[in-house]
């Protein structure tokens, strides 16, 4: 059944001509490709991970974000085989692979390191795991043929893999695992190794190359920006659990903890109080120093609770507040020219710090500069303060 599921995406190569808006988007039919349903790893007293769940749609490119030491690998490798769980599940297409072997689960993995066979060709290199299978010259030569074409090495097939560039080989080594049409790619910082700007080309490739053959790509970074871009749905982690699941807008516009506000972008936090609740998650809100605001935020807030408004920093403007948008008058005490925009730290009269960040300032602006600022209340979101209960 999943077999074929692999076969006839890959299939639609053979045919090429499609385009990545010719595939459906996720989900294709709703039907979980992975599920980790309360896995958990334990390293004597330390829960490398700590009971997660978690569910991957079939075709979805699923990114797994979060701070060094996180969780990410150890999770992967479970996926992948290469550590036992110390509890929980593990599911490929609702079949339950939790302690079956690594070589005999649909899964491959493409790590940091680009791990290519240095005395053999790129052809080889790709055809090793056909090869192993025994297949028949004809099709290694084909499938071979349609991987160098997917990762954009035509010709090169008779170079030496230590010839490469590093970008070349870690196409390579995608090849090499997508050529034996796994129903799910593990893939753990493949571009950790790269310069920025090849590791943007290869983000683009690599995207591309996930809506073109449909498989279930998993793939962790600690660089949101990196894993934003290519992903239709993100779980950002921290300690061991999952902080927040979504899609990039969802936890970048309506994050659920202090946490995934700062990991995600960035964002100014400032100290408010909830005055009163209205419909659909709007409340009325007192924020330090800045006054009494109407702003969206997290459900099961509640009057009196002390809670934290956070606003992005592109969305101060430098234009006195009015009815509808909140502001304050500050101090420019850092100015950062970076092309496409320019980044100010300002400091309020009473000694926050605000970041702004704007792409086309109209006037010049200068450090110790005073002026008015001021944000919309709908970009405001307002979240419990970390410590606090929700309800
Ligand atoms: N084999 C091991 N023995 C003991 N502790 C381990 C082992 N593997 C991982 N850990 C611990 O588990 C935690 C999670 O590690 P993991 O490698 O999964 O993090 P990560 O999110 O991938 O981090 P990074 O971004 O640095 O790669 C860390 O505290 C790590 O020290
Ligand atoms: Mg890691």
């Amino acid at each position: 059944m999943t077999e074929g599921t692999a076969d006839a995406s890959m299939g639609a190569l053979a045919g090429r001509g499609i385009t990545p808006d010719a595939i459906p988007p996720f989900p294709r039919d709703g039907r979980p490709a992975v599920r980790l349903i309360g896995l958990r790893r334990t390293y004597g007293d330390v829960a490398a991970v700590d009971g997660i769940d978690i569910e991957v749609g079939d075709a979805e490119f699923f990114s797994l974000i979060g701070p060094s030491g996180c969780g990410k690998t150890t999770t992967l490798r479970m996926i992948a085989g290469l550590v036992e769980p110390s509890e929980g599940r593990i599911e490929v297409h609702g079949r339950d692979l939790t302690h079956v072997r690594p070589h005999r689960r649909p899964v491959n993995t493409v790590f940091q390191q680009y791990a290519l066979f240095p005395h053999l060709s790129v052809f080889e290199n790709i055809a090793f795991g056909l090869r192993e299978r025994h297949m028949g010259r004809a099709e290694i030569v084909q499938r071979v043929g349609e991987m160098l074409e997917l990762v954009g090495l035509e010709g090169r097939e008779r170079y030496k893999s230590t010839h490469l560039s590093g970008g070349q080989q870690q196409r390579v080594a995608l090849a090499r695992s997508l050529v034996l049409r796994p129903e799910v790619l593990l893939l753990d910082e493949p571009l950790g190794a790269l310069d920025l700007k090849l590791r943007k080309a290869l983000q683009l490739q690599l995207k591309r190359i996930q809506r073109e053959v449909g498989i279930t790509f998993i793939y962790v970074t600690h660089d949101q920006e990196e894993a934003f871009f290519m992903s239709h749905r993100v779980a950002i982690m921290s300690d061991g659990r999952i902080e927040q699941l979504g899609t990039p807008r969802d936890v970048y516009e309506h994050p659920q903890t202090e946490f995934v506000a700062d990991f995600v972008g960035a964002s100014n936090r400032m100290a408010a109080t909830i005055v009163a609740c209205h419909e659909n998650g709007i409340y009325e809100a007192d924020i330090d120093d800045i006054g009494r605001v109407r702003a969206p935020g997290v459900s099961a807030l509640h009057p009196g609770q002390d809670a934290c408004a956070i606003v992005r920093p592109e969305a101060i403007l430098p234009q006195p507040p009015e009815p509808a948008r909140a502001g304050v008058s500050a101090r420019i005490v850092d100015l950062a020219y970076l092309g496409h925009h320019v980044s100010c730290v300002l400091e309020t009269s009473a000694g926050a710090q605000l970041a702004m960040r704007m792409t086309q300032p109209r006037s010049a602006l200068a450090v110790g500069q005073q002026f008015e600022v001021s944000w919309p209340f709908d970009a405001i979101w307002l979240l419990a303060r970390a410590g606090e209960a929700g309800g």
